[in-house]
C-alpha cells in the first residue's frame, strides 16, 4: 500500500507524531511525508492511504494545511482512503477557564481535515485523532506517540 502523510507543524511536535505514524505505515508499504507547502495533486500519483496532519492553532488547521486541501481537484481523493489527526493542549492542563471553555466549544482540527478530505471524495479510514502536547511548544504528554503509532497500525489493518 503507498501513503503519503501531509504534516505541518511549528514547534516539532505533529512533526513527531507524524514521523511515529509514517514509520508504522512503512510496515504496509512505500510512504513518503510532505509539508503541505511542497505537497500537490501530483503527489498523489499511486496514493491509497492519505493522512493529513497540523497542530490545533485557534481551533483549526494551519492556513498551509486548509490550503492543500482546497486546492484539490473536487474528487482528487476518489478511491483514496483518508485519515487526519492534529495535535493539541491537554485542556485539563489549561488553567484559564475562559480558554478551557473556549476549545471544548470550538474543537479542534482533525475533525474539520477529515470531513474536508472527504468532499474531496476521500473515503475515511479512520476516526479524526488528536494527540496531546503539554504545552504550546510541546512536549508530546507521555504515551501519546504510542497511542499515534497504535492508531496509525490500525490504518493499515483497515
Ligand atoms: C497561536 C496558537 C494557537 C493555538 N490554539 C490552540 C487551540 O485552539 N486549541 C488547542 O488545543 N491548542 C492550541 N494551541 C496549541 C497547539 O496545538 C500546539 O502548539 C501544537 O499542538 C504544537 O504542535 P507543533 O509542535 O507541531 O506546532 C495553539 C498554539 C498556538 C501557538
Amino acid at each position: 500500500m503507498k501513503s503519503l502523510v501531509v504534516y505541518d507543524s511549528v514547534f516539532g511536535n505533529t512533526e513527531e507524531v507524524a514521523r511515529a505514524v509514517a514509520g508504522v505505515l512503512a510496515t504496509g508499504g512505500e510512504v513518503a511525508m510532505k509539508r503541505p507547502e511542497e505537497a500537490s495533486a501530483a503527489d498523489l500519483e499511486g496514493v491509497e492511504l492519505l493522512v493529513v496532519a497540523s497542530p490545533t492553532r485557534a481551533f483549526r488547521a494551519t492556513p498551509a494545511t486548509i490550503s492543500f486541501i482546497k486546492q484539490l481537484a473536487p474528487d482528487a481523493l476518489h478511491r483514496v482512503r483518508v485519515a487526519a489527526f492534529d495535535t493539541r493542549i491537554d485542556v485539563e492542563k489549561i488553567d484559564k477557564r475562559f480558554l478551557s471553555f473556549m476549545v471544548k466549544t470550538f474543537g479542534y482540527a482533525a475533525g474539520p481535515i477529515a470531513k474536508a478530505l472527504q468532499k474531496k471524495g476521500g473515503s475515511p479510514a479512520a476516526e479524526p485523532a488528536g494527540f496531546l502536547v503539554g504545552d504550546k511548544e510541546g512536549p508530546l504528554v507521555d504515551g501519546e506517540r504510542e497511542r499515534a503509532e497504535e492508531w496509525a497500525r490500525a490504518l493499515i489493518e483497515g
